[in-house]
């Protein structure tokens, strides 16, 4: 380019060329974003970059059956649902004016069986997720998308395209594809039939589809032809969308569907492959080019623009005083609450609420590391703030219906709540710090594999048993936890189990114990973990209680997430099947953590497992009760005698001619 500098301006000039030597850089190095290819699919090679999430998942005949294949004739094709998902997730947006663009394109088969003849339903779709879990019940309509719960809710951060083939009330017709944002009622939808295409016809035919999406213009495109033929010019379904607004900083892409009853089809994706905006480094680069194109003056000016805008939004959000002060004192009466803590005290513990000090996200707020200065500075004490977050329009409720039964709680197997703040809109709690965190966290850190022994898992069971035998019969009310799992499962510093977040916790007296009414979305949704009536009830149970402690003893022997397939013989199963099936085989310890290695007591290992297949039984009244397991725990009590074969789920549920409350008829129902 240039070689020979030989006047005064050459500085300039050396500036200039080093201008474009970066932003020629910059350009190479953003034309290079992740990719993923997927040209046709087997398990051996692609089952480890895969998460399939759902019973009926597998890959069969070199394609993802998002439902389960006609190879596979256990369970049925009818109302099935599942995900399979990239394992790995990206990152979708730094701001809003920073957002990844990306360019998927797959190749699917919506196949409908002509002899016997299926009615084809219910649909595929394309799914941007938070995480690698499906909710409870996403058969039929749901597409395996959302639920009768969680439907609609901004919680969801799901955003999808749908391939549907079942009309329901929302929809154009049985032949249309559909932006699906956090709900199956789609935001905008195109039929098919104007483009020559059917979806599942007699004939099985393979669509090619691109699925792009420029984080510049936020505009959405699909395209969609018969797989061979050349992309069209024009896209078929094209909307304005500000992703940032519905799904999570790091998303997961995969696939979603389902079938319903009696319309039944195959979902298969045969070829996929997703590029993606690596936004790291497009951010450090963007300053790059801000800073050498256009200068310092610049610059300072966004800063000070930035500061202005964050001075006036701090200033505005002050208000909503006088509710405060309402709910202040309403919580100064309530009997044996717990002190009162400052905000800003509060504030100072965590580090201005820090991202270094967060030690969770539970169910409507973030949990944070706090440290509380004695006057005196001499010592300190660690606690948990948990910081509800403000634009939860229900937040005020959560909160209240949360310390009215808390703050009366005492057993040394629940977390202990310590304080509590209400200022300006803006909700705390305060426990008991717990410093060996979750349950979780040490049944999958690889570091931590040592930490929970047979000895502390044995322990960590009973006292979740103790815990829940407290709120189901021992305090006043009957209490029912609803949201049991190994992330609410925390560990003191002997590795104690204190059960924790009870925010979904309800007096079974009040009758508010409904989850419609409480208009959760996706929260009594982690796979695996709510039991199946609570789907046609939509009321939680003790008897729902004991199937999410049951999944809750599975996860600790096995370290598996029930809400993740498992792959045995070439077959996909949950957590709960994949037990019951090595049950049936007579080979059940090796559902065993097999990092424990022998180092576990044989009969104690069975014995669990088989309370926890038990405590998973589909009937909520063949479920035997807290205090049966609680004794089944300590030995006094011999185990229940579990079938070789799941017993099916059915609704409404048969009535047994026994009193759910004879303990010793409840705990041996089961017969073979
Ligand atoms: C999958 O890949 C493995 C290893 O590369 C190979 O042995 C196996 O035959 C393949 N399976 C199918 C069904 O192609
Ligand atoms: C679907 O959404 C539209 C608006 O987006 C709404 O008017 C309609 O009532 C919804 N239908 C159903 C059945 O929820
Ligand atoms: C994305 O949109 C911006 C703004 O409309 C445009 O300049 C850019 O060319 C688009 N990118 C692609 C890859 O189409």
């Amino acid at each position: 380019m240039v070689t020979i500098i030989s006047n005064g301006k050459s500085s300039i000039t050396i500036f200039i060329i080093l201008c474009c030597i970066l932003l020629h850089l910059a350009d190479i190095q953003a034309a290079t974003p992740p990719y993923f290819s997927f040209d046709g699919f087997n398990l051996t090679e692609d089952g480890d970059s895969l998460e399939f999430i759902g019973s009926g998942t597998s890959i069969d005949n070199g394609a993802l059956q998002i439902t389960p294949d006609t190879t596979n004739n256990d369970p049925s094709l009818h109302n099935q649902f599942g995900r399979i998902m990239y394992k790995h997730p990206f990152n979708m947006w730094l701001s809003d004016e920073i957002q990844a663009s990306f360019n998927s394109n797959f190749v699917i088969n919506i196949y409908r069986n002509t002899a016997p003849a299926w009615n084809a339903g219910e649909g595929l779709a394309f799914l941007i997720a938070p995480d690698l879990s499906i909710p409870d019940a996403s058969y039929g309509q749901w597409l395996g998308l959302t639920n009768a719960i969680n439907d609609g809710k901004q919680t969801n951060q799901i955003v999808a395209i749908e391939f549907d083939t079942e009309k329901q009330e929302y929809d154009p017709n049985d032949n249309h594809i559909g932006l699906n944002i956090n709900s199956v009622n789609s935001t905008a939808t195109v039929s098919l039939d104007d483009y020559n295409i059917e979806l599942s016809p007699e004939v099985p035919t393979n669509y090619r589809v691109w699925v792009h999406y420029n984080g510049t213009s936020k505009v959405m495109e699909v395209y969609m032809v018969q797989d061979g033929q050349p992309k069209p010019e024009k896209p078929l379904l094209s909307k304005t969308i500000n992703l940032k607004e519905y799904v999570n900083q790091k998303s997961y892409f995969g696939f979603a569907a389902s079938t319903g009853n009696p319309q039944i089809e195959l979902n298969c994706v045969l070829k996929w492959s997703l590029e993606i905006d690596d936004l790291q480094k497009k951010s450090d680069l963007l300053w790059l080019k801000i800073g050498a194109g256009v200068g310092v003056p610049l610059v300072t000016l966004l800063i000070l623009c930035g500061v202005l805008y964050l001075y006036k939004r701090k200033r505005r959000g002050g208000g909503g005083d006088e509710e405060s002060k309402a709910l202040g004192t309403q919580l100064r009466w309530l009997p044996g609450m717990p002190r009162e803590f400052k905000y800003k005290d509060l504030k100072k513990a965590t580090n201005n609420f820090h991202e270094s000090m967060m030690l969770g996200q539970g169910g409507f707020g973030v949990v944070y590391k706090g440290i509380l200065q004695d006057k005196d500075h001499k010592t300190s004490t660690e606690i948990a703030v948990k910081k509800f977050s403000r634009d939860s329009i229900q937040s005020k409720d959560d909160f209240l219906a949360e310390l009215t039964i808390i703050h009366r709680l005492r057993h040394k197997h629940l977390v202990r709540l310590v304080g509590w703040c209400y200022e300006k809109g803006k909700l705390l709690l305060l426990y008991d710090f717990m410093p060996n965190g979750s349950l979780d966290k040490h049944l999958y850190e690889a570091s931590n594999q040592n930490t929970l022994n047979w000895r502390r898992r044995y322990r960590i069971l009973a006292g979740v048993a103790s815990a829940l035998h407290y709120l189901h019969n021992e305090y006043d009310q009957k209490v029912v936890h609803r949201d049991l799992k190994a992330s609410n499962i925390l560990l003191d510093s002997d590795y104690n189990a204190r059960l924790g977040d009870f925010g979904l916790a309800r007096a079974l007296d009040n009758e508010r114990n409904s989850y419609a009414e409480l208009g959760l979305a996706g929260v009594p949704g982690t796979m695996g973990y709510v039991a199946p009536e609570c789907f046609h009830t939509g009321r939680a149970t003790p008897e729902s209680d004991v199937y999410g402690f049951g999944a809750v003893v599975l996860e600790v022997i096995c370290s598996r997430s029930p809400g993740i397939s498992i792959n045995h013989h070439q077959r996909l199963y949950s957590l709960v099947d994949w037990v019951w099936m090595l049950h049936r085989e007579g080979k059940i310890e090796e559902a065993v953590d097999e990092r424990l290695g022998n180092d576990y007591v044989d009969d104690e290992a069975k014995k669990l497992l088989l309370l926890g297949l038990a405590c998973s039984h589909p009937i909520a009244s063949d479920r035997p009760q807290t205090q049966d397991i609680f004794q089944i725990i300590s030995g006094t009590m011999p185990v229940p005698n579990v079938p070789p074969f799941k017993p099916a789920f059915t609704w409404p549920s048969m009535v047994t001619a026994f009193s759910s409350s004879d303990s010793t008829l409840t705990s041996t129902t089961f017969s073979s």
